[in-house]
């Protein structure tokens, strides 16, 4: 990348966009070297917002080096797609698979980035104000999403255009945003998630009734709605909704992932990168940057939820922080992507429970506590307790929603699982 790239700010204050620093790429014959630095511009301001706390804090004159991602710095890496949006820009303009982050970043395009931030070429901010197609739009936008995983010719040109336009959310099933206008006129961002013509069960329908579950078993979970779109007579597609929880009031909330506060690659290629990805190492780093104790308890609680229902695709982009302005801190996001395997019961997560250990385990989930901010092991071990029968009376709230056979599944994974892990 032969010049700089700016990267924008939506002031969680104002709204206003600001330049907050740019990011330089060097190409080496092996390797690239990135760094960022924040606008002296920024700094003069006296502006107080990092935009990565733990990587990048503010300081003058610093010229942050980027030793992960091949240069690109962690919160970067955040605002760029993965496999979905990636697939697609590589589609789109005929990107080699496998090309530098970076490219990704600029083409994915500002006018859905994930968070607050933006880049671009321009020293000034110049944000693309695209709208969000509109919740009335669901049903053309499923079956356009449809169309796109099955390299089929566009059904809906505009939506074809908006959804190519748009790719720079994470993760790796097909994904796209809509807009609910209230009542009120305030704004509701949802993130809407479409079965797959491969799924193994409907996929939408579990992973709403997981954020169901959580949130009765006292979790705190991003809504969800569910729904059946299409008609009987074209197909009949299972769509998930989740609300955004990085836009409110019409902003773009600041965000940061897990994986960048644990200084952990995800994707990882290596060992020694997902070494890094560990619940109790992430309630650290939520202390670290100023969360409250409430924060690591409810991280706790997802890890033991995750460990009852078996997901484990609860990696560390699977989790993140969002910058509350009314109390200047950042806090734990609402749980999103709770969905447990549906193929044998994990005997593991992704992230490590303890030091070095992954196993489901009573053992493993009760050997850090104090990291959490447990005073002892008893009052974890109560916590645990008390939350397992929660998890158990939550699942009678949800298990007539799931079709039989995964219900069924369910309820065996849930009975095994907590023999496992009560005392
Ligand atoms: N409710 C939400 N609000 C804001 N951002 C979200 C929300 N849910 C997910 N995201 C962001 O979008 C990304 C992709 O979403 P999600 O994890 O649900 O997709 P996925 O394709 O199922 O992911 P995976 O590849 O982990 O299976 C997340 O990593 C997160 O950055
Ligand atoms: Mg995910």
């Amino acid at each position: 990348m032969a010049q700089p790239l700016y990267v924008y700010l939506q002031r969680p204050d104002t709204g206003e966009w600001v330049t907050v620093g740019r990011y330089l790429l060097t190409k080496g014959s092996s390797e690239s070297m990135g760094s960022f630095r924040y606008a002296p511009s920024y700094l003069a301001a006296g502006h107080t917002w990092s935009i990565d706390p733990i990587n990048l804090p503010l300081m003058a004159e610093m010229e942050f080096a980027a030793p992960r991602y091949d240069g690109l710095p962690d919160a970067l890496r955040d605002a760029c797609p993965d496999a979905w949006g990636k697939a697609l820009i590589e589609r789109a303009y005929g990107v080699p698979s496998g090309a530098h982050e970076s490219r990704y970043l600029l083409l994915a395009g500002n006018a859905d980035r994930w968070g607050a931030l933006a880049v671009g070429v321009h020293k000034k901010p110049s944000i693309a104000a695209l709208s969000a197609p509109r919740l009335a739009q669901l049903t053309d936008l499923v079956l356009e999403l449809h169309a796109i995983a099955q390299r089929q010719p566009p059904k809906h040109a505009a939506l074809r255009k908006r959804l190519l336009g748009t790719p720079s959310l994470g993760g790796a099933r097909p994904k796209a945003t809509v807009v609910e206008t209230l009542a009120n006129g305030e704004q509701n961002f949802w993130l809407v998630k479409p079965a797959l013509l491969g799924d193994a069960a409907d996929i939408p329908k579990l992973e709403h009734a997981c954020s169901l579950w959580a949130s009765a078993a006292g979790l705190f979970a991003a809504p969800t709605v569910y729904e059946v779109v299409g008609d009987k007579e074209t197909s009949q597609i299972s769509t998930l909704r989740v609300l955004r929880f990085d836009r409110a009031a019409g902003r773009r909330l600041l965000t940061l992932s897990a994986a960048s506060l644990l200084q952990a690659e995800y994707p990882a290629a290596t060992k020694e990168q997902t070494a890094r990805w560990s619940y109790p190492r992430l309630a650290e780093e939520l202390k670290r940057i100023g969360a409250p104790i409430e924060d690591r308890q409810e991280l706790f609680a997802r890890m033991v939820f995750n460990a009852v229902i078996g997901n484990d695709d609860d990696h560390p982009r699977n989790h993140a922080v969002i910058w509350q302005q009314t109390h200047k801190r950042w806090r734990l996001s609402p749980s999103f992507d709770v969905v447990p395997s549906l193929d044998d019961t994990p005997k593991q997560l992704s992230m490590q429970l303890c030091l070095g250990r992954r196993d489901i385990s009573r053992e493993s989930i009760l050997m850090d506590v104090l990291r959490f901010g447990f005073v002892n092991q008893t009052e974890a071990s109560d916590f645990l307790n008390r939350l397992l029968g929660r998890i158990e009376h939550g699942f009678d709230e949800v298990r007539g929603l799931l079709d039989a056979p995964v219900s069924a599944l369910m309820e065996t994974r849930l009975q095994r699982n907590l023999t496992l892990l009560r005392a």
